[in-house]
């Protein structure tokens, strides 16, 4: 639950950061810290790349150290890597397969992230202290600055 607001000004801000930028790497780096800046609830925020079929690997991200490997169709990464679409868990434990990397965590959001050929790439995981951390208006908020970052996945 984060006001419009905030995704237009965590928006601007990533935008700036990384126009023109043909390095993936950083652009996640400075999206998860912007994100992570801006976001009041947020006690884990960053990325897992696909690195092999099926496999997603810890990318840049802010927060304590978490897991780092997730197949695809594990936890609610997994899950969402293999389906392509984004998910909103407002309780983490009644998500079957949920991958306990922070024993605090009760809710999350996760968004796909895709290259300009379509393909997933990474996904943007962001979890939280909080039950009902986020809803659909920050799937909506997330999923146009994941858009941002397409363009710097061009090979
Ligand atoms: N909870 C996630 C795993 C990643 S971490 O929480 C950083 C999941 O179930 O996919």
């Amino acid at each position: 639950m984060t006001a419009p607001e905030t995704y237009d000004q965590a928006e601007r801000e990533v935008a700036a950061l990384i126009d023109g930028l043909d390095d993936p790497i950083a652009a996640m780096a400075s999206c998860a810290s912007v994100l992570h800046e801006r976001l009041p609830q947020a006690s884990w925020t960053g990325f897992y790349r696909v690195v092999a079929p099926r496999l997603l690997r810890v990318g840049p991200y802010q927060g304590p150290p978490a897991c780092l490997e997730i197949a695809f169709e594990r936890g609610v990464c997994g899950t969402v890597a293999s389906g392509g679409e984004p998910l909103v868990v407002p309780d983490v434990h009644a998500f079957e397969g949920h991958v306990v990397c922070d024993p605090q965590s009760r809710s999350e959001i996760v968004v796909p992230v895709f290259d300009p050929a379509g393909s997933l790439v990474a996904v943007l995981d962001i979890d939280s202290h909080q039950p009902s951390a986020f809803d659909d208006s920050d799937r909506a908020g997330l999923e146009r600055i994941t858009a941002l970052l397409t363009p710097c996945f061009a090979s």
